[in-house]
């Protein structure tokens, strides 16, 4: 997962504010306060930035003079005058729930502020606090906290900061947070509980080309994303180029923020291994020479130290505390992404080292465990790479293939049926080659509607509403596939070029029980008949239940979108047995269909 279309900061991070430091123009003044904006006319306020943070790391603060007051020459309107932030294209503030806000102010006089969720007009007020301090308290900088509870709900809101008061007010890591994210872990839950649903048993993180940077000086520096939440200086990644992210670090192995919990972490809340991608001295740009990668060696030993050294290490005892002294299960490191042809090294060897050249056609020419497989093309194209690994060398690395899709923009829209089918044949070629495949992701997994970097994507949301594309419920037809067995199958027929199979048979851990899922793609444009022949143990599988599901659409270009979310959703029914051992289905054009025994 990486941080791409606002994956994570206006996505699954549960963060509402967005730029809550000042410093999406950089760590320097005058910065760009963007998307905070002003609340009062040029008479009656101005705002500007300076570099008077009380945090090391992030000097950029919010300067608000304030011109107006209740009685004075220049009276302040009805609310006052102050900033508001839309957060990302609106927040969602609901009814009932509760949100923290914190922020740091500094003023050399006493300060009288109203704290408020509104509408995107500022017309509504669905809650606000009074926050009042005499100028002995907030001379220095200081850490203020309110409890705001919505009494209405509205998608497109806006956090707003108002004074009636006459005086200069400095600003500075201004934070809103839902209190009802996962299990209280920052994550947003709508957007977890989807991605969950996939079952992941990896995560892949943090890229993609946001770990190389068009340049190197925006490569991702993992050591800056660790420490407390406001000193973090956040990062200008690849696809926001504009945008200043306060991405929590190896916020997949550990974060912080305003709202953290002890050990809370996205790869173990999801029961996934952390992949950890590093950069290799490889920006779009730039590689260093191999003379100089020592340093970007050893960023990648502290990185594992961190994840893994115990709580007496240098950084193992900065992960302890974090609050997780007990190591985490890291068990791959990807040497960074796409960028083929530079030097390797080993270390960890109970480590899997992931190269990024491609191992499938030709043996590597260094070391590695495994080597990172990319795919993104047409329909067709896909459908085809069903036996894509069907000849590669059995006694080379495995292939990890982190990222596929199908891209071509006539055939995958915005994220297609046709597209969900083509992957789904192209999965189902991995799974009839899991002895050199070991992994595999869609990618990229997130985007929110209002700021598309990468098209297409699997889960689609925007600040309160969130569907999965075809790709992605196509992907809930292989959440049994690790671990499982690959039975014999073939499929005869005439329209057989068109169809793609496979039968698997897994253990259920939860009732302990064997099952069978035979997945069919239908690439065509016609329904067909077959004869299901079925030679299974019947010692070891009861047949309690049968079951259908199908993955359609009356058109193979339909789509899902916010205002029509389950368009192109799996369907379940159950199904009968023709006879003991055979059964006869009818497969629906354009469809994917899996049929488990039970
Ligand atoms: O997944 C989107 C991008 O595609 C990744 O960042 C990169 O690795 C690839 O080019």
């Amino acid at each position: 997962m990486q941080e791409i279309n606002h994956a994570g900061a206006g996505g699954l991070w549960a963060e509402l504010v967005s730029n809550r430091g000042f410093e999406s123009g950089g760590l320097h003044a005058p910065s760009i306060i963007k998307p905070w904006s002003i609340i009062g006319d040029e008479s009656s306020i101005k705002v500007s930035t300076d570099l008077s943070s009380c945090f090391e790391r992030n000097k950029v603060a919010l300067r608000m003079e304030v011109l107006c007051d209740s009685d004075g020459s220049v009276v302040c309107a009805a609310g006052g005058v102050g900033v508001y932030n839309p957060g990302y294209w609106g927040m969602n503030i609901e009814q009932g729930k509760t949100y923290k806000v914190v922020f740091y102010v500094r003023s050399s006089g006493s300060i009288n502020l109203s704290v408020s969720f509104t509408s995107s007009d500022g017309e509504e007020v669905l809650a606000t606090k009074n926050i009042v301090a005499d100028a002995s308290n907030v001379t220095n900088w200081t850490r203020m906290e309110v409890m705001l509870e919505s009494n209405s709900s509205n998608t497109n809101s806006r956090l707003q900061i108002t004074t009636p008061k006459k005086g200069v007010i400095w600003f500075d890591q201004v934070s809103a947070m839902p209190t009802d994210t996962y299990k209280g872990h920052g994550f947003r839950k709508d957007l977890f509980e989807k991605l969950s649903l996939l079952e992941p048993r990896f995560i892949r993180f943090p890229g993609g080309c946001f770990v190389e940077g068009e340049f190197l000086r925006n490569a991702f520096r993992w050591k800056e994303t660790v420490g407390p939440w406001e000193e973090r200086p956040g990062h200008f990644g690849d696809y926001e180029p504009c945008s200043f992210l306060y991405l929590f670090l190896l916020w997949h192995l550990l974060w912080e923020g305003p709202q953290r919990k002890q050990n809370s972490n996205l790869a173990e809340d999801l029961g996934a291994a952390p992949v950890w991608v590093i950069n290799n001295g490889i920006s779009h740009q730039e590689s260093v020479e191999t003379a100089d990668i020592l340093p970007f060696v050893q960023e990648m030993l502290d990185s594992i130290e961190f994840a893994r050294g115990d709580s007496f290490s240098t950084w193992g005892s900065k992960r302890a505390a974090m609050g997780h002294p007990e190591p985490f299960d890291l068990k791959y490191v990807a040497i960074g992404n796409e960028d083929c042809g530079k030097p390797y090294y080993h270390a960890y060897p109970d480590i899997q080292v992931i190269s990024n050249c491609d191992g499938s056609s030709r043996p590597l020419d260094h070391p590695a465990d495994l080597y990172d497989f990319h795919i993104y093309t047409s329909a067709n194209d896909m459908f085809s790479k069903t036996h894509r690994f069907d000849n590669t060398m059995r006694n080379g690395p495995k292939a990890f293939v982190s990222e596929y899709a199908v891209t071509d923009r006539k055939d995958a829209g915005t994220g297609s049926l046709l597209a969900a089918l083509a992957e789904a044949a192209f999965l189902i070629g991995i799974e009839r080659n899991s002895d050199v495949v070991e992994m595999a992701s869609y990618a990229p997994l997130f985007v929110n509607v209002n700021d598309r970097r990468w098209n297409p994507d699997a889960i689609v949301f925007n600040s309160s509403d969130v569907y999965g594309t075809p790709s992605y419920w196509m992907q809930h037809f292989f959440t049994k596939s690790s671990g499982a067995t690959l039975l014999n199958s073939t499929v005869q027929g005439n329209s057989s070029a068109l169809l793609v199979a496979s039968a698997i048979s897994w253990k259920n851990v939860t009732d302990n029980k064997n099952y069978i899922t035979i997945k069919i793609v239908n690439f065509g444009n016609s329904y067909v008949n077959l004869k299901m022949n079925i030679d299974f143990d019947r010692t070891s599988l009861q047949l309690t239940g049968l079951k259908k599901t199908v993955l359609t659409s009356p058109s193979v270009l339909d789509e899902n979108s916010l205002e029509n979310p389950t368009k192109v959703v799996p369907l379940s029914s159950g199904f009968q047995m023709s006879s003991d051992d055979h059964t006869y289905v009818m497969l629906d054009p354009h469809s994917l269909t899996s049929f488990d025994l039970l």
